[in-house]
């Protein structure tokens, strides 16, 4: 039995290295975290890759969407003019089982090639269904998960409106749901476990904070800096 709440990198380890890079996964994984959160979009060449932002500019010198980009033409920008933006592949490559792995569905059209994948490191690679949570703020992603493979555990993200999340999540019978951490209080998040969810919270980063979200009794934390957990 894990001690709870996790600790959930965000994006890797955000506030260590540049997010979702290799190298912020690597540092998430030095620090111990139970689970590590990536963000995925798919790239025209059919690969989905690990990123945040819809478009290129505020990590990379280039502009425009990611989703209009080749592989190749994503593999020779740097983010913050240092790192590579990596694939789902290379980061389920670097994980290997050693913690879970959260994707969040960012980009449209993202939900077939997630399930591929995770199939594909079931079947092959000794990953166990358990070692994925597949989170969005898209309902149809979740959805197109849900018709596609009901072992992929799933999990509803909010910013709003917990009430509208708990609904959706039953109804892709849902494993967690992941609310921004102020929409949550002691009595919602035990309402939400009563219902059968786990609830995972972002993204929390000082302490004064980190202390008051645990006494809610939430069974995970997201952070950019999940050493502070
Ligand atoms: O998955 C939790 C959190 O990452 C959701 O928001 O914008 O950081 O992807 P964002
Ligand atoms: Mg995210």
């Amino acid at each position: 039995m894990k001690n709870l709440p996790l600790k959930i990198g965000h994006r890797g380890a955000k506030g260590h290295v540049a997010e979702n890079t290799l190298e912020s996964i690597k540092k998430a994984l030095e620090l111990g975290v139970d689970a590590i959160e990536i963000d995925v979009h798919l790239s025209t060449t059919g690969e989905l890759v690990v990123f945040h932002d819809f478009t290129l500019e505020r990590l990379t010198t280039d502009a425009g969407e990611i989703a209009m980009k080749s592989l190749k033409e994503l593999k020779e920008l740097r983010i913050n003019g240092q790192f590579e933006i990596p694939t789902l592949l290379e980061v389920l490559d670097l994980i290997d089982k050693k913690c879970m792995l959260n994707i969040e569905l960012k980009g449209l059209r993202t939900a077939f090639e997630t399930c591929k994948s995770i199939q594909l490191y079931t079947e092959t690679k000794g990953w166990n269904f358990d070692g994925f949570l597949v989170s969005s703020f898209n309902h149809e992603e979740l959805k197109t998960v849900f018709n596609i493979n009901k072992n992929i555990p799933l999990a509803v993200l909010t910013e709003s409106d917990l009430d509208m999340a708990k609904n959706f999540a039953q109804t892709i019978n849902a494993k967690a749901i992941h609310p921004v951490h102020h929409l949550l209080n002691k009595k919602s998040v035990r309402q939400l476990q009563k219902l059968g969810f786990e609830v995972n919270t972002w993204t929390v980063n000082d302490i004064e904070t980190i202390q008051r979200i645990k006494t809610y009794g939430v069974d995970g934390i997201f952070s950019d800096f999940p050493d502070r957990l």
